[in-house]
């Protein structure tokens, strides 16, 4: 966990901020009522406003989820983010500076990246500039000029040129060999290890700065001005960049807009940029990879509906049928997804020059939803007349659906195979039992090894060019393959990448299970010893236990309600829940079994505190000795059944 910022600054942000404005344009219809402000809760998909939030006590609080607390814990919740990020964008928009943490370790890592950034942005500056004034390389804006971009484009997206030569940023930015050292961190310069020397990264390229969602730059991809390979080179992953989670055009999408309704998801930076250049200013790209689940999970915390569009060739198909296969498990009730595959030959920059901002919105407008892309494109080719057909279809489209979070959506897909098959749920579960184990036994027939994605070539691998920078992390699709054929249980998945539930200790572990099972605090003991422990955590979960007892059916919402007037206590609630979406509890029985082990580590621990005060002291009374030997038998006793 990040280092702690101290109470008596979040105090003052919070007192400085007003948690309207940290609303106004992430809630929709927010309005004021009376001393309140109600709106549509951005946390649960509705059409009347539940969501209430009160100026005065700079509190939110959603009557139809439950969700609940002040502007940290709404901006986490919506933008994504962990407690110091929501901290310091809130601090930004303040105008305050966040206190540096006093652990010398954390000061460092964060000097180290506030370095790495202000290089970013000075390498971002120094190509922009090779763009404009007196030094212009009238070859890139020529360059720029035929491609029909125009000046205002580029200046929107700070679009720039690195200029031929291996020094030019190393000259420009590098005083000395740590200088070189760090724009080498920063992806900006390569390290030839024989003649241990540095040289630039980019080289007669057109520049995109890629920028995180507070508009820092993080990253460029450079695109050559001929016909050299590769094509597009990006930054390699550094510590501030890192493509499976970050997506180009995002940042500008979301400061031209508060309100975005949709976004579009495309191949090309230049796509980006040449929609934007139409008035279409909602399309991101990822970064030379595939759309991972991470990139889906932040779009859709942003936008109810994304738009899959792809180039109409090979690749592009290929990439969309990956990107439907990531985003089954994501996707949501409320949230929708659909598909645009581009005519032969065309991207969105080619098409939109074409046939204009109206015809390639009318297209956006009629893209298929996923399930209807799901089913054209499984269907296809698929036999449906005969049942051996039926099987093969059934075997490769059950297991996509079960990779599902249980939704309406899953249960309509799973209606539609019946329909299409005309088989019941329960035949096509035996059918593809079935047709598995044989598959097992003899290799799988050629029609078959078309539909099965996992047996397509990456999207690197089946571009023509040699992508210099691909990297393998960017598999994200590994990990989301159709292995499970078992109907899931209701069960849903978070992935929050960036917890670290492995840091919490035994009490915070507590404290996060029961804000996720707050009726196993009946069934909880608190050790005698404890209650007395000043250990602010232990205090906290003395404090959770006993209001769990008497609200047992209290949502996290309610807690952190009626825990308002103690902000740190709420807050630390806020973050610890947030943390421990990742820790490995995944139904009552597991956490009941959890719980049990933690109460008996913590009477343990109770003992040995009673213990070493008790050996400490210089004279025992009488009942202090038989104390002493009470708790030495207890302890032992304890050891011994945790052995056995
Ligand atoms: P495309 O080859 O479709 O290029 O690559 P484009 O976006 O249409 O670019 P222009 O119009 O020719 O300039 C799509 C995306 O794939 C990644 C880049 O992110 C690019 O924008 N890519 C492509 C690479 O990372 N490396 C390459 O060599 C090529
Ligand atoms: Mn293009």
């Amino acid at each position: 966990m990040a280092g702690r910022i101290p109470q008596s600054f979040i105090d003052d942000l919070l007192a400085r901020i007003n948690i309207i404005d940290v609303l106004d344009g992430r809630v929709q219809k927010l309005k004021r009522a009376g001393k309140n402000y109600s709106g549509l809760c951005p946390f649960h998909k509705e059409k009347t406003p539940s969501f209430s939030a009160n100026q005065e006590k700079q509190f939110y609080y959603c009557f139809g989820c439950g969700a609940g607390g002040n502007a940290i814990s709404f901006l986490m919740e919506y933008e994504n983010l962990n407690f110091p990020e929501a901290v310091e964008e809130l601090a930004k928009a303040a105008g305050m500076e966040v206190p540096k943490d006093d652990n010398p370790q954390q000061r460092e890592k964060e000097q180290q990246l506030k370095k790495l950034y202000d290089l970013l942005a000075e390498a971002a500056q120094f190509y922009e500039d090779q763009l404009k004034g007196h030094n212009t390389r009238q070859d890139a804006v020529t360059y720029l000029q035929t491609r029909g971009l125009t000046g205002q484009a580029a200046k929107a997206f700070s679009i720039g040129f690195a200029p031929s030569g291996w020094d030019n940023i190393l000259k420009h930015l590098s005083k000395s060999d740590t200088d070189q050292k760090l724009l080498e961190e920063a992806g900006l310069l390569i390290h030839n290890e024989d003649r241990d020397s540095h040289y630039d990264r980019f080289r007669n390229r057109i520049m995109f700065p890629i920028r995180d969602q507070r508009g820092r730059t993080i990253g460029f991809g450079g695109r050559v001005l001929g016909d050299d390979k590769p094509k597009y080179l990006n930054s390699p992953e550094t510590p501030t960049f890192h493509k499976s989670r970050e997506l180009y055009g995002l940042y500008e999408a979301r400061k031209h807009s508060n309100k975005l309704e949709r976004l579009i998801i495309v191949e090309g930076y230049m796509d980006v940029v040449g929609l934007a250049q139409f008035g279409i200013h909602y399309a991101v790209a990822t970064l030379g990879t595939a759309t991972t689940a991470q990139h889906l999970e932040r779009l859709f915390k942003l936008v109810p509906e994304v738009i899959f569009c792809f180039d109409g060739d090979n690749a592009g198909r290929e990439a969309a049928m990956r990107a439907l296969k990531t985003t089954l498990p994501v996707i949501e009730d409320g949230k929708e997804a659909r598909f645009l595959l581009l005519p032969d030959g065309e991207d969105p920059d080619s098409l939109v020059r074409q046939e204009g901002t109206l015809a390639f919105t009318e297209r956006l407008d009629s893209a298929l939803p996923l399930s209807e892309f799901f089913f054209n494109s499984h269907s296809e080719q698929a036999d449906l007349n005969s049942m051996d057909g039926r099987a093969r279809f059934s075997t490769e489209v059950l297991p996509a659906i079960n990779s599902m979070k249980p939704s309406l959506l899953q249960q309509m897909m799973l209606d539609r195979i019946c329909e299409l098959t005309n088989l019941s749920l329960e035949q096509i579960q035996t059918t593809v039992n079935f047709h598995e184990s044989v598959q097992t036994h003899t290799p799988a027939p050629a029609v078959v090894s078309e539909y099965d994605y996992s047996e397509a070539p990456s999207y690197e691998e089946s571009q023509p060019y040699n992508y210099a920078d691909y990297s393998s992390e960017d598999h994200s699709f590994e990990g989301h393959g159709y292995e499970n054929t078992q109907f899931k249980s209701g069960k849903k998945q978070h992935h929050r990448p960036r917890s670290n539930s492995s840091e919490l200790s035994f009490e915070q572990k507590l404290i996060a299970l029961l804000l996720h099972y707050p009726q196993l605090a009946s069934e909880y003991q608190f050790p005698e010893a404890l209650k007395s422990d000043t250990d602010a955590n232990s205090q906290l979960l003395a404090q959770l236990v006993a209001y769990y007892k008497q609200n047992p059916t209290a949502s996290l919402g309610q807690l952190v309600v009626d825990w308002r007037e103690d902000e740190t206590l709420s807050q630390t609630i806020v973050e610890l829940y947030e943390i421990s979406t990742s820790l490995e509890i995944t139904s009552e029985e597991v956490a009941r079994a959890y719980l049990q082990d933690a109460q008996h580590g913590l009477s343990l621990k109770a003992l040995e505190q009673e213990i070493s005060l008790l050996q400490k002291k210089h004279s025992l009374s009488k009942e202090e000795k038989i104390k002493l030997v009470q708790s030495m038998q207890q302890l032992n006793q304890l050891k011994t059944t945790s052995k056995t």
